[in-house]
């Protein structure tokens, strides 16, 4: 039997590890040919989410070809809006769409709190069979958007440079802001207990477009929803990743989390000072360093091993892997964590 690998797990909780887990974020994608070959087949990309067998098998795709440390179930931050009752469409190279959005009180009050089980069951199913399939190999991650970042779709209905429309929400009804966040909030919850139920070992929740609120905004309409989550989160270690959030490092550091996710733009040692030891740091390479040759590569992973330390600590990207990265920079990142002389620095 394979022996089995807890890396990711024992990092998250601050345990001793033999070396760095890695993998990283959007792995089950684009960078793949295998990915390609099945997507092509499909009517789009959410048949892909919806099919639980095929959902599994592309989950297991780059713990296959890459030996990354831990699977993330394949599925979209968006199977939630939808499930609350708010349809989006996957536009071919352009992202998603949703033809109705969310402008008053009204349609805050006409939006259901979802029930993760029964309304995004295939996801659930997808990672019983992931989980089944995976035998332990590597721990499976669950996911979900943090409550601004879905609440900034359902409002915009489309990704956005600015995202004004959603921001200007929070100016012009902020009560109607806080329900439709508290919904939100209440969705997520029971979609992560959900998966949690069904073997997802870790939840990583993703405030993509943290980084476009103010301080002040962050902290009143964002921050204690997540906290609520993550208080109510006690059955496995959970991962914050608020991109571009470097103003309220210091707040999530509070967060009762296990792990904290950076981007590229936040330092790995000022970002330690101000979330402190009590938290896993994940991240931060960036994404673009992927398209520079192999040699500086190699030079700058193991600058960022250095830098991170061995404690605490989980390699992945500062943000998703771009599509068209290619594979084998993408398995020289993975092979030069894994391949790291650990006693070097003892
Ligand atoms: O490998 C993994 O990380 C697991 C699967 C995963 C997907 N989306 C699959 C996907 C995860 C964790 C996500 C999260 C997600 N989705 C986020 C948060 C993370 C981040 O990137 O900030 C966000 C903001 C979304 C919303 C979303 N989904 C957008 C904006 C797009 C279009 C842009 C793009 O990359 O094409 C998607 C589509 C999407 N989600 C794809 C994949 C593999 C590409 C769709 C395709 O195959 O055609």
């Amino acid at each position: 039997m394979q022996k089995k690998n807890d890396l990711l797990l024992r990092a998250a909780l601050g345990e001793e590890v033999e070396r760095t887990p890695v993998w990283l974020m959007r792995q089950a994608g684009r960078i793949l040919p295998q990915y390609r070959a099945i997507r092509n087949k499909l009517s789009g990309f959410k048949e892909l989410v919806q099919t639980p067998e095929l959902a599994c098998e592309v989950t297991i795709q780059p713990v296959d070809e890459l030996d990354v440390d831990a699977a993330i179930i394949f599925s979209d931050i968006l199977e939630i809006p939808e499930a609350m009752g708010l349809p989006y469409k996957m536009v071919e190279s352009k992202g998603p769409l949703f033809p109705k959005t969310i402008q008053s009180q009204a349609d805050v009050d006409a939006l259901k709190i979802a029930d993760g089980a029964r309304d995004i069951g295939y996801t659930i199913e997808a990672i019983r069979l992931t989980k089944k399939a995976l035998n332990g190999r590597v721990p499976l991650i669950g996911f979900s958007g943090c409550p601004w970042t879905l609440f900034a779709y359902m409002i915009e209905g489309s990704g956005s440079k600015t995202f004004s429309k959603a921001r200007r929400m929070l100016y012009q009804q902020p009560e109607a802001s806080h329900q439709l966040m508290q919904k939100i909030t209440l969705s997520i919850l029971s979609y992560i207990k959900a998966q949690v139920a069904a073997g997802a070992d870790l939840i990583q929740l993703f405030d993509s477009w943290a980084g476009i609120l103010p301080p002040q905004q962050y902290a009143e309409f964002s921050l204690p929803y997540i906290a609520q989550l993550c208080d109510a989160m006690d059955e496995v270690p959970v991962t914050v990743f608020a991109k571009g959030a470097y103003f309220a490092r210091e707040a999530i550091g509070q967060l009762d989390c296990q792990v904290v996710g950076l981007d590229w733009n936040m330092s790995p040692s000022e970002s330690r000072q101000l979330i402190g030891n009590q938290k896993t740091l994940q991240g931060n390479f960036d994404p673009c360093l992927l398209y520079a040759d192999q040699n500086t590569i190699r030079k700058e992973v193991r600058k960022m091993l250095e830098i991170f330390g061995t404690n605490r600590y989980i390699a992945n990207l500062g943000h998703g892997v771009y599509p068209d990265t290619p594979l084998d920079n993408v398995k020289c990142f993975v092979d030069t964590v894994k391949e790291y002389n650990f006693s070097k620095i003892y």
